[in-house]
């Protein structure tokens, strides 16, 4: 068939529709929500067999629904109707969520059901249930009613529904005297990360985000009891809870500490464990945990976003666990994402956004290099979560990289204002998918599925995604403890060894950062538009051409 995709934007869950139906065998074309004359613009040039809204912001317009089949995919379960679904499931302690794919009509989420699908809901953040459950649940409906579309005899069923509000922030306020941790938590976990909860800190009205439980710290509700690197804990009614990140009004996204130079002022509160996991829960993005010879570190970045000072610590942690007994080390990555790369927001809000481009790729090389330059065990990256630019190579960096079915990698760097991009991906890459591979990979500027991936040769494996955490595990250590552990270790520092000696990473390093030197400091201030519409959330004027297929100036009409 042949589909076209309305969507408000390429997010996560557009791009893994888009890659299953294409291996379906569907012809896809995408066209951004920006007014109703380019939707219709879109329909009249691809002729679509079908119309799917994976994730709009405002209505189809009736000039389309009426003429065509359009199915929009709602974040919540047959009868829940209106805008933020996820945000009163999770706000209200919902157990079970689901996701509708229904036919557009002239009520909102009140037309025929097509198909649909339902999940177990996870005290987590609504953003994280989206990349996450809703994302699955989507793919799993989306394909039934494409297979239906073909069906003669199948009717879309009308069901009785019940439509709730838009969800304001005065339902979202939060009464820092009175409410328990678990309530403000609920509130601050269904509004990540859009829109976050309207708030004040030091005086100041903010946005809150990135909510973390914490044990044991107590203190006056309301006060602020310390900080921890970048975020700061905040005394409940019946505890605390931590806040990682903050947008103050007026400004972008930022860790808690670099939006609020007050925050320094806070006591410290530091782990007493060092990098070990906490047994109980509390703020703590980098931790590591030890079983049969392997040692794992999990990387919780938000957003995935990997900044200077991120690095460095995470650089010393990963040295600090090659010094363990351990045989394996695996790069947990965080939940959602695996890694995005240096982190573009603390690079906007920076003195000089150039210089902190070049200290941020400086410091994920670095990490990069040190995960290259281990010699003393062998290294998986588990990506579990969606990884995207320099996140992508970083993983390479390991010597196995085991994929979660169902993450979404963006290998490319081009759609951020035409970033050459480092973190050795140009000796990383070509032995693995060829120069042309290579090449291909950079310029489509398209998501790859995890079988994709693996196929083309770039990552080593994709295991099912429910036991992923299991399964790597029980990979590791089977690798630590095989009988030809030392060989393969040996080998390792061989090809180390004579890849240096063919060409020093440090000239692949110098080659691609001369590259990234013009990207930050060159005439061309392409990276730094890209960067300040992507970290501001600017709205899509138009819709890219490598995804509006309708729009290449060879695609013909169809007849
Ligand atoms: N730095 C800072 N924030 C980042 C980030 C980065 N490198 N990558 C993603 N984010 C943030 C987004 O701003 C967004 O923030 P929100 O919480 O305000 O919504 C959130 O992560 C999710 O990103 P989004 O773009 O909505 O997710 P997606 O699944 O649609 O797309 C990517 C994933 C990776 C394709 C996309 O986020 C991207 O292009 N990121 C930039 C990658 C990059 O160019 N890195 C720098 C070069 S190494």
């Amino acid at each position: 068939m042949r589909i076209l995709l309305i969507s408000h934007s390429f997010n996560g869950l557009t791009q893994r529709l888009c890659c299953e139906l294409v291996t379906r065998g569907h012809e896809i074309s995408i066209e951004f929500d920006i007014a109703d004359a380019v939707s219709e613009e879109a329909v009249a040039l691809f002729r679509p067999d079908l119309i799917i809204a994976p994730f709009l912001k405002r209505a189809i317009p009736e000039s389309i629904w009426s003429r065509h089949c359009c199915l929009i995919v709602h974040p919540g379960p047959v009868g829940d109707r209106g805008p933020s679904a996820l945000d009163w499931a999770i706000q209200g302690g919902a157990k079970e969520w689901g996701v509708t794919v229904l036919q557009a009509e002239a009520e909102m989420d009140a037309g025929p059901v097509w198909a649909s699908a339902t999940f177990p809901m996870r005290s987590a953040r609504k953003a994280s249930i989206y990349r996450s459950e809703v994302t699955e649940a989507a793919v799993q409906a989306v394909i039934a009613t494409v297979n239906r579309k073909n069906e003669p005899n199948f009717k879309p069923a009308r069901v009785p529904g019940q439509a709730h509000a838009l969800m304001k922030q005065a339902d979202r306020a939060i009464d820092w005297q009175t409410e328990t941790s678990a309530a403000i938590l609920a509130k601050l976990n269904a509004a990540d990360g859009f829109p976050g909860v309207a708030d004040e800190l030091f005086g100041q009205p903010c946005h809150l985000f990135d909510a973390w439980p914490e044990a044991s710290l107590k203190g006056d509700p309301g006060s602020l009891l310390g900080r921890r690197e970048t975020a700061i804990c905040r005394a409940t009614a019946d505890g605390s809870v931590w806040i990682g990140h903050v947008k103050p009004a007026g400004g972008i996204k930022l860790p808690t500490t670099l939006a609020f130079t007050e925050a320094a002022e806070l006591p410290e509160l530091p782990l007493d464990g060092g990098y070990w996991k906490s047994p109980t829960p509390t703020w703590q993005d980098i931790a590591y945990e030890e079983a049969g010879g392997v040692g794992f570190l999990s990387f919780e970045f938000y957003n995935g976003a990997m900044s200077t000072g991120q690095c460095r610590r995470l650089t010393e942690a990963f040295q600090w666990a090659t010094t363990r007994p351990t045989k394996v080390i695996v790069l947990r990555g965080g939940s959602d994402f695996w890694s995005n790369g240096i982190h573009l927001n603390t690079i906007e809000a920076a003195e000089s956004p150039a210089d902190e481009s070049w200290a941020n790729i400086n410091a994920i090389d670095d990490l990069a290099e040190a995960i290259l330059r281990c010699e003393t065990q062998l290294t998986v990256a588990a990506v579990g979560g969606n990884a995207g630019a320099g996140g992508c190579f970083l993983a390479r960096a390991a010597d196995f990289v085991w994929l979660r079915d169902g993450v979404m990698l963006n290998p490319h760097y081009k759609n951020m204002g035409n970033l050459y991009g480092s973190e050795f991906w140009t000796y990383l890459l070509p032995p693995r998918v060829g120069d042309e591979g290579a090449k291909a990979i950079m310029r489509h500027r398209l998501p790859m599925t995890a079988p994709e991936a693996v196929k083309l040769g770039f990552y080593d494996a994709c295991l099912p995604g429910p036991a992923f955490a299991v399964d790597v595990a029980r990979r590791a250590a089977e690798l630590a403890s095989a009988p030809d552990f030392p060989e393969k270790l040996a080998a390792k520092q061989a090809k180390r060894r004579a890849d240096e000696a063919t060409k020093p990473l440090a000239a692949y390093r110098a080659e691609e950062l001369a590259e990234m030197r013009r990207n930050f400091y060159g005439f061309d201030p392409s990276y730094h538009v890209a960067r300040y519409h992507f970290v501001s959330r600017s709205a899509h004027s138009w819709t890219p051409r490598h995804l509006a297929r309708h729009r290449d100036l060879d695609w013909k009409v169809p007849a």
